[in-house]
């Protein structure tokens, strides 16, 4: 608590007679995190004012899934999360899982579909889950005040918030800010910030979820495959994904890239097997031997949307009948597929990542309840954390099974 007690600009003040208004709990962020630790703690009794500097609760809920919000899914495990302690989320994962949030989904009507095995989405939109977190909330008695500037807290018990609404003070606070990606949303660093502040270890954050953008000369010979989505295969130096990629005007997406992403580091190369359904050799050998004369853009063709086919044969292998191919010519047509190895020239950065990977140190907090062990009333969860989940649906399960445990706790 060192640094607490230092009066820094920003958070921290002295408590000298602030005359405030009291709750029990007071929750920053009227995110995913915060909406639901608001209703669990108010269903469990406790008084709740939740404060968000937004224009509106749950800006990400509402933009997620394509605006239908991949809200759980059902196989989420901790094997689906990345953070320096892979332990730390399996507790709250384990006492909230994707089925009990599905069942308060059922209890409020809401039609849903699984698209992708395991990943739910709303049938409708993804307003019907805010909806439903503003009635939990309702229904606790909870609080939300939007538009509203945290300007400084004082750690002395019970805590003290001097915000744009004026003097605040509650005995327990929860931090539900998120993290960094989408800033125009309403993220900010606010969350690491205070963690620093504390003298809690903040992992170095970047980027997850996000496209890779390539570098120039690459991007502008893949200019004409924009809009090409294919399975594939994607392996970084710590993962392998296989699922679809997607070429863009800007570089690589869909699911396969994005996941590989949460794993890739700056100058990595990545290997993308753009046919990982079969040895491609093999493959080709058979279909030499019953149509000798195909040509190799055409046999492509048959495996690949027939613009990849085109430019794999104007760039990459010769197009000839398959029963002219030369060993060299074999050797080359793997090496550019299986895999495709690139290296790229970044990614697109906070501005369309859907998470932050890396974030507040979770040693520094009780798996069970989320509770900051050093600075009793102060917990942490939600994206924040140094808890990140894979693409579908694990990002939102996290959230709900960290702030229930919170929530209870309360
Ligand atoms: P979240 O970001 O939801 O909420 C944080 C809140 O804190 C915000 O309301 C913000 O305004 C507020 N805040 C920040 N700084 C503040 C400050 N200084 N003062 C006051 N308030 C402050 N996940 C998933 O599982 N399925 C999906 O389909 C998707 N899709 C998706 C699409 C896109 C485009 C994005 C960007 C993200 C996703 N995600 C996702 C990820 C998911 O949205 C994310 O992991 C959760 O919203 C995290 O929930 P939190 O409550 O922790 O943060």
């Amino acid at each position: 608590m060192r640094a607490a007690q230092r009066s820094k600009k920003g958070f921290d003040v002295q408590s000298a007679a602030m005359a405030a208004t009291h709750t029990d709990v007071i929750i920053i962020g009227a995110g995913a995190a915060g909406l639901m630790c608001a209703a669990e703690a108010g269903a469990g009794g406790a008084r709740v004012l939740v404060l968000d500097h937004a224009n509106k609760v749950g800006k990400k809920i509402l933009m997620s899934g394509g605006g239908r919000c991949n809200f759980t899914h059902l196989h989420s495990g901790p094997e689906n999360f990345i953070g320096h302690n892979p332990h730390f989320c399996k507790s709250a994962l384990s006492r909230y899982t994707p089925y009990d949030f599905l069942d308060l989904v059922e209890r409020h009507g809401i039609a849903y579909e699984e698209k992708t095995p395991g990943q739910l989405f709303c049938q409708n939109s993804a307003k019907d889950i805010v909806q439903m977190l503003l009635a939990e909330c309702r229904s606790g008695g909870a609080q939300i005040r939007l538009r509203t500037e945290i300007e400084a807290i004082d750690w002395q018990k019970p805590f003290h918030l001097k915000t744009s609404l004026g003097k605040l003070s509650c005995d327990t606070l929860v931090i539900a800010t998120g993290g960094y990606s989408v800033p125009s949303m309403g993220a900010s660093g606010f969350g690491y910030e205070l963690a620093r502040r504390l003298g809690i270890n903040v992992h170095t954050t970047r980027p997850g979820l996000v496209p890779f953008t390539l570098p120039p000369k690459l991007l502008a010979s893949l200019a004409t495959l924009s809009g090409i989505s294919l399975a594939a295969s994607v392996r970084t130096a710590d993962a392998f994904f296989q699922e679809n990629i997607l070429f863009t005007h800007r570089g690589l997406s869909g699911p396969g890239v994005l996941q590989a992403s949460s794993y890739w580091h700056e100058d990595e190369a990545v290997a993308i097997d753009l046919w990982p359904q079969a040895d491609l050799l093999t493959q080709l050998a058979t279909q030499r031997e019953q149509r000798p004369r195909m040509s190799l853009k055409n046999f492509l063709a048959t495996l690949w949307p027939r613009r990849l086919a085109e430019h794999w044969c104007t760039h990459y292998v010769h197009d000839k009948p398959l029963n002219q191919l030369t060993v060299e010519d074999l050797k080359q047509l793997q090496n550019h597929c299986q895999p495709w190895t690139i290296k790229p020239a970044g990614t697109e950065g906070y501005r369309t990542a859907e998470v932050t990977v890396g974030g507040v140190d979770t040693d520094a907090f009780s798996s069970k309840t989320l509770a900051c062990k050093q600075l009793p009333g102060l917990y942490f969860i939600g994206e924040v954390l140094d808890v990140t989940g894979h693409l579908g649906g694990h990002n939102f399960q996290w959230a709900w099974a960290s702030a229930v445990a919170a929530g209870q706790a309360i």
